[in-house]
């Protein structure tokens, strides 16, 4: 890819790139919504991603090009402006740039930019913080400025809640900056606080990709955290993270069946993330999956952001053998199913339940066989 993204600069600008940077998707593994709860999670790298490259010009233009989009879009440096439409894209760099100053750091003026990315899109494997995160370190090796890795991934939260509008927490960035091969990415979110887990060798994942999304999924997305605000405040506590589950169950009567199902389901996956952790230091890979899989029916039953088509593929794949687990990944409203399986789940099984989906569904989900990978870099 590091080529592959050097010739399209180079076929692009009619020059060689000066920086070029990487940053991984994600798995979230467990802890569904429990980021901006201020509890904890567990992501995966994954060995896909998003690469940038730069280069720095002197007439205070930026143009951006990706391979996505397939064509070349010049901005003056002062125009800080959200894009819409087909041009939208550039509104993770740009929402970095906007960011930077936040950081005491500086934004480069004007330079030539290229991203590339062999992530599926619409699977929740987090596009969005990967191109935060290769942007970021872009630009600030751009402008000779090292920041360390908290607030490149603090950087890419800002550029997401403050100027693309999703009021999401610090797990898709943090596992994207703080992912390592081989292991999980812990996260404390209040701290915040990362560490990384390292995962057995024989746990093998799997991603399904339904390619369906709620009309509304943003405002959903959204409304499920406003919830969780309502629900905190109603128990007396700033995050849902300092109520126990005895306390949520004790207020079952004060508070609106929605927002008692939102706050026991963040405070019970609070608690399974723990647990999950103990079960991998273990090596216990069967107790995982049952944490996974009960993440999935609270996600299911209590948050109420799963959808027909993910329920569908997680009864399938926990009726399947060699499968620990299997839950939705991500925000939820459609979106990928991900299964954690033994390394003898294979292609067969795989499509199997690929088949079943088909004939319910009308329409396949992608089979994607995941392996983990490293954070964001420098190239
Ligand atoms: C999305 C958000 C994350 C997190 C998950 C749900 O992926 O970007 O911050 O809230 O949903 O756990």
């Amino acid at each position: 890819m590091k080529q592959k993204i050097a010739a399209l600069f180079n076929q692009v600008h009619g020059r060689a790139p000066a920086v070029i940077t990487r940053a991984p998707g994600r798995i979230e593994f467990i802890g569904n919504h429990t980021d901006y709860n201020g509890g904890t999670v567990l992501g995966a790298a994954i060995d896909r991603g998003v690469w940038v490259a730069v280069a720095p010009r002197t007439d205070g233009l930026r143009v951006f090009y990706s391979d996505m989009m397939g064509e070349k879009v010049t901005l003056a440096a002062s125009v800080t402006a959200k894009q819409t439409g087909e041009t939208s894209w550039i509104n993770y760099p740009l929402g970095v740039l906007a960011a930077l100053p936040a950081f005491q750091l500086k934004a480069p003026e004007g330079f030539d930019y290229v991203a590339i990315s062999d992530l599926p899109t619409g699977a929740g494997l987090s596009s969005s913080a990967a191109i935060e995160l290769a942007s970021g370190l872009a630009f600030l090796a751009l402008t000779g400025q090292q920041p360390d890795r908290e607030t490149l991934v603090k950087i890419g939260k800002h550029a997401e809640n403050n100027f693309v509008g999703v009021p999401c927490g610090i797990l898709d960035q943090g596992v994207s900056g703080f992912g390592q091969k081989a292991h999980l990415v812990f996260i404390d979110c209040r701290g915040p606080r990362f560490d990384t887990v390292p995962l057995p060798e024989s746990a093998s994942f799997w991603i399904f990709n339904t390619h369906t999304k709620h009309a509304l999924v943003d405002g959903l997305y959204a409304a499920r955290h406003r919830e969780c605000m309502e629900a905190a405040k109603a128990l007396g506590v700033s995050l849902l993270v300092e109520a126990t589950p005895e306390q949520v169950e004790a207020a079952k009567s004060r508070l609106s069946p929605d927002a008692f199902k939102r706050a026991k389901h963040v405070v019970d996956e609070i608690a399974r993330v723990a647990q999950a952790v103990a079960a991998l230091e273990k090596g216990d890979l069967d107790a995982v999956g049952h944490l996974l899989t009960a993440s999935h029916r609270s996600s299911q039953h209590l948050f109420e952001n799963s959808t027909p088509e993910l329920d569908f593929l997680v009864d399938q794949l926990s009726a399947t053998l060699n499968v620990h687990g299997a839950r939705l990944t991500g925000g939820g409203f459609g979106g990928a199913v991900m299964a954690l399986t033994s390394p003898a789940f294979g292609d067969a099984q795989a499509q199997a339940v690929a088949d079943a989906y088909a004939k319910k569904f009308g329409a396949r989900p992608d089979i994607l066989h995941m392996r983990t990978g490293d954070g964001a870099e420098q190239l």
